[in-house]
Order: structure tokens, then C-alpha cells, then sequence
């Protein structure tokens, strides 16, 4: 990869082409219960480079304004969330939700003065314990998000983020790269909760040479990789990414289904999104107590969601359990074996170094549609895939095959969200 190639890919600040891109899509911002009722304390967002404050006013409308005062910027995280608005805390200027600001104290109301002040606000919108934030153009505004995982009922689902410090392509290229599971992950498969039992776990450790197949569809792509099974035949895991950053893992047995979102926080640093949802029942108690104590691709974070293991501390490796083999990486924790390495590319991957093999396919792939789509956006103004709401009813698979069935074909509709309908899993 040429270097200018990367540095499209990387970069996500407002006006370049990537976060223009970025910023034509509904992406998740905060999890509803970081705002949990009327007038609650305020909280500091960065998403694609800006900084933001977000609140529930006394209404419980959400607000999402520029994190800093008109007057003489200060944070409004210290300000006051009363009476329908946020006060700075330095000299009282008060904002609405969508930033208008209601009140200057030291000015007479007759002036007018406050009407002429406005901060930088955001549309938010609340889906599945996730708020949603629209960063572009109004006229561009795409329909609501319609992800699966967000519109069965709360009991079905679960969702966490966490701080991961890196660039967000290194992260979300993690979420198509079905080839390191055998590797990484091969510990889990028999002891993670949200994990074991299942028999595609037998296929998925028993063949350490994954073949890819790549085919795109109308929102990304859809990535096969084929292992041996019985007779024969072919066991399938199919992961479907859509634009510009949603990945879904495909199932195990009757687990919950599992993904994630990757979302540029700045070019160093992304959010890991991570929900667990079952199509056609609730989560058990067992459940979302594993899922809340970090277990599957959760992990456990402190109040600013970064991971209580995390670079400082080595992730806190343990070269017993590497050496055992319970641990392939000897980092405890799906998640954070992902991010550990993930992180330790450095804050942005260099990409004219690598050298790339047949099971990055689907990598390879998902970079040439962001660049082509960044590009005929700034060129052209074309919209990317993505938006469309039937383009997000997406699901993963893990399904036994015939040899010589293209794993698009043999997995058909179970590819599609449909509600009622259970997943098609291994
Ligand atoms: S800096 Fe906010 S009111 Fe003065
Ligand atoms: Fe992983």
C-alpha cells in the first residue's frame, strides 16, 4: 500500500475525505445509560476528531453541542444541567439542546445578545441503548439505523464500547479477519462462556489454513472462510461488513450473535463497540453476567471505558498461560487479545510494510471500497453504501456446506435479518 493510500485510509477529521465519509452516516456516540435520566451530569464525547458534550435535558431530550463555551471557552462538562439547558459554570451563559444559547446573565434580556450565540450541535437519536449521532450535511441525513441488534426488544441484547487506543482501520480490520481466530483465539473457543460448546469450535481449531472467498454486497462485503468438515464437506464462517465500520463475527451454536462497530474517536484512538444479541430470545441471566463481566468480545473498563487492562500494564500477560496454550497470546480476554495486538501496531499502522497473504482478502477488499467511495464522495458527491436501512439487515452465519456450493448461494437468506427468524449457526 502506497503511503498516500494509508493516509486517506487513516485520517478522519473533519474535511478529509474518510471523515467526510464518516460523517454521511448515523454512528453510535454513547450508550443510553451514560445518560440515564432528566437533568443527569453531562458527558465529554469525541467522535471524528471534535469535541463534544452531550446531556439529557429536563424534558429528557439529548443534547450534543460543541464541548467548549461561546463566551471564553470553557468546558461545558463542569457546567450546570438545569432547567432545560446547560449553563456554563465560569459566568452563566446558558445552551439549549440544540445549542442556542438561552441566556446571557450579564447582559439586559432586551439586547437580544444571546439569540445571535450559537454552538456547533449534532442530531442524536436513541436506538437499542445506544444514542446515534448525524455529523453531515442536514439535506444528507440518511433513515434511521436499523441494525438488528438495535431493534429486537432490550431483553434480546446487549451492548458495551470500550477505549482502543489506535487507529480505527487496525481495529475494524481485526473484525474481517476470520484467519486469526485459529491462533489468538484458540484458548477461548473451549473456555470462554459465550463460546464453548459449540461444534463449529471443533472445525474452526482443527483447520488452521482458512480458505477466503470474498463477494460484496450492496452495503460492503461478505467474507467466507471456508475449513474442513466431515465427508468432505465444508464448514463456512461468513462475516458481512458494511460501510463504513460495522462487522459481525458469525455465531457459535446457539450463542448470542456478536459484532462490533469501530468508530474514529481521533487518528489515534477509535471506540470498540461490542453487542451481543440473540435473534429469537432473551438473554439469559448467565448470560449478560458473563457479558457484563467481560467475558465474549466484552471487556472490563473503568468509568472512562478504557480497558483496566490495557498498554500500561502489558495487558497483563501471562507467560504461564501463553506457555500452557489456555492463553495463545497469554492475555486473558477475547477483546483484549484483539486490542493488545491491535495496539501494539502503534497509534497508526504503517501499511507500505506489510506483507499481505490470501487470507487478508476480505481486508484488501474492504480498503479498496472505502477509498473508492471516500474518493467519489469528495469528487463527485456520490453517497456510499451503507446508509440504506434494508443494506444493515445483515447477519453473520456459520453453516456446513457441500463442497462446490458458493457459501453465498448455500447460505441464501440466512444472510438477512428477519424477525422471528433464529440464526443459522454451527
Ligand atoms: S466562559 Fe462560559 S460563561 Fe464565560
Ligand atoms: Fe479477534
Amino acid at each position: 500500500m502506497k503511503a498516500e493510500q494509508n493516509e486517506l485510509l487513516v485520517r478522519t477529521g473533519p474535511g478529509t475525505p474518510m471523515g467526510e465519509l464518516f460523517r454521511r452516516y448515523w454512528n453510535p456516540i454513547l450508550l443510553s445509560r451514560e445518560l440515564p435520566a432528566p437533568d443527569c451530569p453531562p458527558v465529554r464525547v469525541k467522535c471524528l476528531g471534535e469535541r463534544m458534550v452531550a446531556f439529557r435535558d429536563t424534558q429528557g431530550r439529548l443534547g450534543l453541542v460543541d464541548e467548549f463555551c461561546a463566551h471564553r471557552g470553557v468546558s461545558l462538562y463542569f457546567g450546570r444541567n438545569e432547567e432545560s439547558g446547560i449553563r456554563c459554570a465560569y459566568h452563566g451563559w446558558k445552551y439549549d439542546v440544540n445549542g442556542q444559547c438561552m441566556e446571557v446573565p450579564s447582559e439586559p434580556v432586551e439586547s437580544g445578545f444571546c439569540k445571535k450565540i450559537k454552538l456547533k450541535s449534532y442530531p442524536v437519536v436513541e436506538r437499542g441503548d445506544v444514542i446515534w449521532v448525524y455529523m453531515g450535511p442536514a439535506e444528507l441525513q440518511p433513515p434511521l439505523p436499523e441494525w438488528e441488534f438495535a431493534t429486537v426488544p432490550p431483553e434480546q441484547s446487549y451492548m458495551s464500547k470500550r477505549l482502543q487506543e489506535c487507529n480505527w482501520l487496525q481495529a475494524m480490520e481485526g473484525g474481517i479477519d476470520s484467519s486469526h481466530v485459529s491462533f489468538l483465539h484458540s484458548g477461548q473457543l473451549n473456555h470462554d462462556p459465550l463460546f464453548k460448546g459449540a461444534k463449529g469450535n471443533q472445525y474452526n481449531l482443527g483447520d488452521k489454513k482458512p480458505v477466503f472467498e470474498v463477494v460484496e454486497s450492496e452495503g460492503g462485503l461478505y467474507i467466507g472462510a471456508r475449513r474442513n468438515a466431515e465427508d468432505g464437506n465444508y464448514y463456512w464462517r461468513i462475516t458481512p461488513w458494511v460501510m463504513p465500520c460495522f462487522t459481525m463475527v458469525p455465531p457459535r451454536g446457539d450463542h448470542p450473535m456478536h459484532g462490533h462497530f469501530w468508530v474514529p474517536m481521533d487518528d489515534e484512538t477509535c471506540m470498540a463497540w461490542s453487542f451481543d444479541y440473540h435473534p429469537v430470545r432473551a438473554l439469559t441471566e448467565y448470560e449478560r453476567q458473563a457479558m457484563i463481566d467481560g467475558h465474549g468480545v466484552h471487556v472490563k473498563v473503568d468509568r472512562d471505558f478504557r480497558p483496566l487492562q490495557n498498554k500500561d500494564n502489558d495487558y497483563l500477560i501471562d507467560r504461564d498461560s501463553q506457555k500452557s496454550g489456555r492463553n495463545y497470546s497469554g492475555v486473558e480476554g477475547i477483546g483484549m487479545q484483539d486490542a493488545s495486538l491491535q495496539e501494539s501496531m502503534g497509534p497508526i499502522q504503517d501499511r507500505t510494510r506489510e506483507n499481505l497473504v490470501s487470507t487478508d482478502n476480505g481486508i484488501i477488499m474492504a480498503r479498496h471500497r472505502l477509498m473508492k467511495a471516500a474518493k467519489e464522495l469528495a469528487a463527485k458527491g456520490t453517497l456510499p453504501p451503507g446508509r440504506d436501512p434494508v443494506q444493515q439487515k445483515v447477519r453473520s452465519v456459520a453453516v456446513v456446506l457441500p463442497s462446490g456450493t458458493p457459501f453465498k448461494e448455500g447460505a441464501g437468506e440466512a444472510l438477512k435479518a428477519k424477525a422471528g427468524v433464529a440464526q443459522t449457526s454451527v
